[in-house]
């Protein structure tokens, strides 16, 4: 598959470009050939059953578990070789499944970390358009509930602030392209909608998000493009509506029964 030279001076294709990637966990290879592309402040979700390749796809593109094989260009930048602190500076955050939030430090300290480990970085600074970054205040005021525990330690807060936290310490490098692995589990119903909300709200502030879930009535409310992977490979790419309407890979890899869409 070609790709775009790297280092044009202004960017021309997608925000990301994942191509044929293959990544391995020593001899066991996970990602078989997989390929997505993402545009400037859309969402794709990738659904699939547990240990189907998803967070190993974030991992890759995060450049936590790189690729053997293939290609990922994110604004025209080939990620080939670079650590996850360059590419966490060219403006690529992750929310890890499971939050990983400091639990011993404060709610302050969580989200601090990151413009500290950041703080060398032009994209860091400049990364978002004018009158759209992100710093400490402007995260409290997104997230209301972390205002009234800034000095709380992550440890204390519900699951539901931890995800906030999360999110939050996400957006304090201002990142273009947000990595969210499964940002509703664990959550109640009432959670899960005001993380649908958030994601609408980053969206909506010009963020692209690739999003991993197994909720799927949430990434379809969400997603701009919706990708299904099995066994290391994307066995379904489309919109929702497709999604919606593709009963034997809903039923086959997704075991949910097209009754239960409706
Ligand atoms: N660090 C690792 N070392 C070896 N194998 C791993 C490692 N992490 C994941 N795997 C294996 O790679 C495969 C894909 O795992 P991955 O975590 O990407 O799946 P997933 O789709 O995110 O699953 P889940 O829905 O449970 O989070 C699984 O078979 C898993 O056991
Ligand atoms: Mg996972």
């Amino acid at each position: 598959m070609s790709n775009a030279t790297p280092s044009s001076a202004t960017m021309s294709g997608p925000l990301l470009r994942v191509a044929d990637i293959h990544t391995y966990y020593g001899d066991s290879y996970v990602l078989q050939g997989v390929s997505l592309t993402l545009q400037k402040g859309q969402i794709a979700a990738i659904l699939g059953r547990n240990g189907m390749g998803k967070t190993t796809l974030i991992r890759s593109v995060a450049g936590l578990t790189p690729p053997r094989a293939g290609e990922i260009t994110y604004r025209d930048m080939s990620l080939r070789g670079k650590p996850p602190y360059v590419i966490a500076q060219a403006g690529i955050s992750i929310v890890p499944q499971g939050r990983r939030i400091f639990r011993s430090l404060s709610v302050r300290e969580n989200l601090l970390l990151p413009t500290s480990v950041l703080a060398r970085s032009s994209q860091a600074r400049n990364g978002g358009e004018p009158g759209q970054r992100w710093d400490f205040d402007e995260v409290l005021k997104e997230f209301p509930q972390l205002a009234e525990r800034v000095n709380h330690s992550g440890g204390s807060l519900s699951g539901g602030e931890q995800q906030m936290l999360a999110i939050g310490r996400a957006l304090m490098a201002n990142p273009k392209l947000i990595l969210m692995d499964e940002p509703s589990e664990g959550l109640s119903p009432r959670l899960v909608l005001r993380v649908q909300e958030i994601m609408r709200r980053l969206r909506a502030r010009g963020h692209a998000i690739l999003l991993v879930e197994q909720n799927l009535e949430l990434a379809l409310s969400v997603a701009d493009e919706v990708y299904v992977l099995s066994a290391g490979q994307f066995v379904f790419q489309g919109t929702p509506a497709d999604l919606a309407n593709a009963t034997q890979v809903l039923d086959q890899h997704l075991g949910v029964s097209g009754a239960r869409m409706v």
